[in-house]
């Protein structure tokens, strides 16, 4: 709550409806981060609440435990065959962390080994568990000891790879596709396939995060689409619940499944209470409703291209920009450090107090003088993180495009943005 004063973003959101949330003074902000990649059908989905309010209203078996559920079969196999490849069995949860937990033990139980393989600058979750595969150690002070056995690799180097690999130690690789809070580094076609080619030759499972990445956010179902690589199993959540019920998915083979539940003894060595809770299944299943009935990865692809076009058009020339980069709705604005003595001076200042506070300055104007709601990246606080939901219009693209041209120029003039942002690192220094 602190944090959020001091960026005057403390506000009471009152209505929130496809792009646009209004707030209880009646400011209209467009969400330019849709819950980091949740709202991809747009908030309170008119579908997704009607498929859920007939659930309720059915009154049938939410919450069993002793049953199969037959909502959560038919919306395995939606999430099967879109996913393609040799993945046929789904593990239900209820968050992306606890998919990557289920990740650990399934591959571990599969393979006979202990060590697990991450890429660096990957976001994996919170819990221990997938907190150890993260490289970052902002989110990993004062949690330790954390899981032995976890080693780190650089993300796009096979030959780094390829060596661990070949150690024939590790029962996973689990990376994104595309690292989203590392800074929206998109990986080399090449990379993400020979990649898989040495997980299948030293026996490790090739295991994909798309957490953020999934459900047509980039255009194809899965982020893995853009690649040509089929993983042995895949972490799924956020844009599955429909923004509405928490659910997350693990998607995986029938041989990998069958090393977990392998005996009668054995047969609920691996549950969650929530698992296919009939609210959770709904949601998923009317959420793939949604998206695809209204044909959103393929506007997610369009209006991508488009958005990034018209962004690179206006932000071109500036020297703090570094980059404009991304795939489908998912966008990534990367700045730099400034040349120029006028600016560079006020800008090594305030990353001497927090290395994140040029961003949260970004993030702050957008919202105040612009009504944007935006990120920067978790991993890599460089890099403005630009991620609609997929129903956004092509006029309120245009918007965004205006706002952060009128900032990214305000920068670059010097006086005022230095010096709001001088303010904001007072509110910090005096909350400490
Ligand atoms: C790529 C990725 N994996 C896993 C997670 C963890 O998901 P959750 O917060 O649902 O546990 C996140 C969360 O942002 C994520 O971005």
């Amino acid at each position: 709550m602190r944090l959020l004063d001091i960026l005057q973003m403390n506000v009471s959101y009152e209505r929130c409806v496809g792009c646009e949330l209004i707030t209880s003074d009646g400011r209209r902000i467009l969400d330019f981060n849709s819950g980091y990649c949740v709202h991809n059908a747009g908030h309170n989905h008119p579908g997704i609440k009607a498929a859920l309010r007939a659930e309720l209203d059915g009154d049938g078996p939410a919450m069993l435990q002793s049953n199969v559920s037959d909502l959560a079969g038919e919306l395995a196999a939606r999430l099967c065959e879109r996913a393609g490849g040799g993945l046929t069995k789904v593990f239900f949860g209820s968050s992306g962390s606890e998919g990557v937990e289920t990740v650990i033990k399934f591959a571990r139980a599969h393979t006979g080994r202990a060590a697990m393989l991450s890429a660096e600058g990957g976001f994996h979750g919170l819990t221990c568990g997938a907190l150890s595969l993260m490289s970052d150690r902002f989110w990993k002070d004062g949690f330790g000891p954390l899981l032995p056995d976890v080693e780190l690799v650089t993300f796009g180097d096979l030959d780094q790879l390829s060596a661990r690999l070949a150690s024939r130690r590790f029962a996973a690789l689990v990376i994104e596709p595309i690292q989203v809070e590392g800074g929206l580094r998109i990986p080399s076609r090449d990379y993400l396939q020979q990649a898989r080619e040495l997980c299948r030759r030293y026996g490790t499972l090739f295991v994909l995060d798309e957490v953020q990445t999934a459900f047509y956010r980039t255009g194809p179902f899965l982020a893995a689409h853009h690649f040509g690589v089929e993983p042995d199993m895949v972490v799924l959540a956020k844009a599955l619940s429909g923004g509405l019920i928490p659910v997350g998915a693990v998607l995986m083979s029938d041989a990998i499944c069958n090393s977990v539940y392998s005996s009668f003894r054995r047969a609920i060595v691996h549950t969650s209470t929530y698992s296919e809770n009939a609210l959770a299944m709904r949601a998923g299943l009317a959420s793939l409703d949604a998206l695809e009935s209204e044909r959103l990865g393929e506007r997610a692809a369009r209006l991508g291209d488009y958005f990034r076009s018209r962004l690179s058009e206006r932000l071109s020339g500036f020297e703090m920009i570094r980059d404009v980069r991304g795939v489908g709705m998912l966008a990534g604005i990367e700045f730099q450090a400034p040349k120029r003595l006028r600016l560079r001076v006020p800008f090594q200042a305030f990353a001497r107090i927090h290395p994140a506070m040029f961003g949260q300055v970004l993030v702050m104007r957008l919202f105040r003088d612009h009504g944007m709601l935006t990120q920067i990246c978790g991993n890599n606080f460089m890099v403005l993180k630009v991620a609609p939901p997929l129903i956004v219009s092509e006029a309120q693209l245009d918007e965004f495009v205006a706002a952060i041209g009128a900032i990214v120029e305000l920068l670059h003039g010097g006086g005022g943005f230095w010096s709001e942002a001088l303010g904001l690192a007072r509110r910090v220094i005096g909350s400490i």
